[in-house]
Formats: C-alpha cells, sequence, structure tokens
C-alpha cells in the first residue's frame, strides 16, 4: 500500500489515438512509477462527440480498477483540466494527414497553445512541468512557454523521444545487435525530417556506432533519412499518425525526466547551446536531476554535424517566425 500524496496530471486530446494508448500506462504506474496514486484530469473540445467518446475512455479506465488510479476529472475547459495539476502532457491537437507537412499544421494548432499556455500558467500547481506532443511539437511548446508568467521556461519541454528511439532501433536492426546495446543516441533540433539523430556519437556494445556500422554512406544517406521521415512512412502506411510508439515515448520522456540520473534527448529552451538559436526549442541530451534537468553541452560536433544542426535550427527560426505575430 502506497503513502504517497497522489499527483495530478492533465492530458489533452484525451479521445483521441495516442490518448487511447497512454492513459492506461499512466494509470498502471508506467510513468510515474509503481507507488505513486495520480489524479488524472482529461481535456477534450468541448462537442458532444469527443466528450462522449472521453467518457467512454474513462468507463474503460474505472473498468482496469488500477490501484494507482485514486480520481478522474473529465472537462472541455481548460481551466479545470489544469487546476493544481503537476504535470501538463499536451496532446490535443490535429494530426498530419498524408502529404502534409508539420508546418501545414503551425497556424491551426499554435492558437490551442497559447490559450493552454495562459491556462497553466494560471492554474496550475506551482511545481507543474508541461510536456508537449501535438505538433509541430517544439514550436508549439516555445509558444505555451510564451505565455508563462509564473513558470519558469525550463518547465516546458517537448517530445523527440520517439525519435531517439527509432534511432535505437533502426542501428540495433542494422548492427544485428539487441536494442540495450544501443546507447548515446541524441537528437537535436526539431522533430521534423530536418532532425539531426547524431550518429556521430552513438555506441553499440560501448563501441563508436560507426565503427560497429562500417558503412559512413549508410549512416548519412539511409539511417538519417529513415529517422526523420519515419512519422510519414507510418501516417503512409496505416492511414494515420503514429498513435502507440507516440504513446510509449511519452512514458519515455516523462518516466526519464522524473527518475535522476537518466541522460535522453528532450526538446528544450535552447539558450543558444549547440548553435541552436536563442529562444528556439531544440532537441538536445539532459541529464535529469533531483529536481529538473541539466542540458549536456559536452558533446564536440564535426563539421557534418554542425551542418545538420544549422539546417534544422534554420526551420525552427523560421517557424518561430511564421507564429511571431501571435506570440507578440
Ligand atoms: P487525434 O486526432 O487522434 O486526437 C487528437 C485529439 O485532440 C482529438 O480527440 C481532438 O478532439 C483533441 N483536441 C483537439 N484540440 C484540442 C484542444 N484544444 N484541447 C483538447 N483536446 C483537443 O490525434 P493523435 O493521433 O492523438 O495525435 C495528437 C497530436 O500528436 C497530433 O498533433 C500529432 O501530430 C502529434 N504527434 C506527435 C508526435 C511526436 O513525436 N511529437 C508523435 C505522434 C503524434
Ligand atoms: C510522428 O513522428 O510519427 C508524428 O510526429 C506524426 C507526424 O506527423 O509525423
Amino acid at each position: 500500500m502506497t503513502t504517497k500524496t497522489p499527483i495530478r496530471v492533465a492530458v489533452t486530446g484525451a479521445a483521441g489515438n495516442i490518448g487511447y494508448a497512454l492513459l492506461f500506462r499512466i494509470a498502471s504506474g508506467e510513468m510515474f512509477g509503481k507507488d505513486q496514486p495520480l489524479i488524472l484530469q482529461l481535456l477534450e473540445i468541448p462537442v458532444e462527440g469527443p466528450q462522449k467518446a472521453l467518457k467512454g475512455v474513462a468507463m474503460e479506465l474505472e473498468d482496469c480498477a488500477f490501484p494507482l488510479l485514486q480520481d478522474m476529472v473529465l472537462t472541455g475547459e481548460a481551466d479545470v483540466a489544469f487546476k493544481d495539476v503537476n504535470w501538463a502532457l499536451l496532446v490535443g491537437s490535429k494530426p498530419r494527414g498524408p502529404g502534409m507537412e508539420r508546418a501545414d499544421l503551425l497556424k491551426d494548432n499554435g492558437k490551442i497553445f497559447i490559450a493552454q499556455g495562459q491556462s497553466i500558467d494560471k492554474v496550475a500547481a506551482d511545481d507543474a512541468r508541461v510536456a508537449v506532443v501535438g505538433n509541430p511539437c517544439n514550436t508549439n511548446v516555445m509558444i505555451a512557454a510564451s505565455q508563462a508568467k509564473r513558470l519558469p521556461k525550463d518547465r516546458f519541454t517537448a517530445m523527440v523521444r520517439l525519435d531517439e528511439n527509432r534511432g535505437r532501433a533502426q542501428l540495433a536492426k542494422k548492427a544485428g545487435v539487441d536494442i540495450g546495446q544501443v546507447s548515446d543516441l541524441f537528437i537535436y533540433g526539431n522533430h521534423s525530417p530536418t532532425m539531426f539523430a547524431d550518429f556521430t556519437h552513438a555506441k553499440i556494445g560501448g563501441k563508436a556506432a560507426a565503427d560497429v556500422i562500417g558503412d559512413e554512406a549508410w549512416l548519412k544517406n539511409d539511417f538519417l533519412p529513415a529517422v526523420g521521415k519515419r512519422g510519414a512512412a507510418i501516417i503512409e502506411a496505416r492511414g494515420v499518425s503514429s498513435a502507440a510508439s507516440a504513446a510509449n515515448a511519452l512514458v519515455d520522456h516523462v518516466h526519464d525526466l522524473v527518475t535522476p540520473g537518466k541522460i535522453h534527448s528532450v526538446a528544450v529552451e535552447s539558450q543558444g547551446r549547440y548553435g541552436f538559436a536563442d529562444g528556439v526549442w531544440a532537441g538536445m541530451p539532459v541529464k535529469t536531476t533531483a529536481t529538473g534537468y541539466d542540458v549536456i553541452t559536452t558533446y564536440e560536433m564535426d563539421d557534418f554535424a554542425k551542418s545538420k544542426i544549422a539546417l534544422t535550427n534554420d526551420e525552427l527560426v523560421g517557424e518561430r517566425d511564421t507564429v511571431k505575430d501571435m506570440i507578440g
């Protein structure tokens, strides 16, 4: 029997595809630990269909009889969903369809994050942390953070963990080893095809991945685009965007942010690190501490890596320019 105080966790877009793959794993303790009770505060658009679907998901959560799930709040109002939350998981937004680029989502989805950023800043707990999944997630988190007057910017992160997981899987497959052998693969920049999955520092079985793979052309010309365009490949194959793997990556993202010592890829405010423009949110390696995280700034980039980082930085700066009137 746990004696911990329950934490409040808001999930937006809770009746969507990712929501359906995510909520059961949060409630079973995979995200915050098997001894951490929680209250789920679930936000959906205030429209009959999604609200009805949300009730159905809540009925299923109830039917799982999860010991850690102490209560649920179902709502169409942001201020209710974010009230006193310790974590806000911002999933709700429009996904890409076949043939769309993430930039197509920018203006539509951006508005959501203005309102939600304001609401979180107004009503969430003092220790609230925010993880953005809704695309384009790097710019959406920047928009949400721009509205925060009370909460510090380092509490706002976006998810590039799916890209890290995809990259590790591809390296393991190519090398013919177990996934656990692949380490130190970090994602720099945007969650988009311009991202840089830094194979130059990755390791396989403790050795340089480039030496183990022994095929630089494959790493540059096959591996990088395969990871960068994996989201589009899944949309093409499934007809809808990745959901279970995205939910799994969010479980990893948050779990590792609450587990001191973990080293993992997170999109954070760049503050000029690795040559990213000040004020954009870019993927980079972080090490979780007892109270937050430290960005790891010690990786030396070669000219190839620098050129890739410059490309993904240009895209992030372009996205920021597109929404600059919105954020004021
Ligand atoms: P979905 O359409 O199945 O579900 C989205 C849900 O969000 C819907 O139920 C919708 O009603 C709800 N919603 C929309 N606006 C909302 C708002 N303002 N407040 C609350 N809820 C709202 O989509 P999905 O497959 O669950 O994907 C959600 C988002 O996650 C998309 O933007 C998608 O592109 C993104 N995504 C990101 C990653 C990543 O790695 N960062 C991976 C996969 C998907
Ligand atoms: C993904 O990477 O699978 C998601 O971000 C969906 C998308 O639009 O690519």
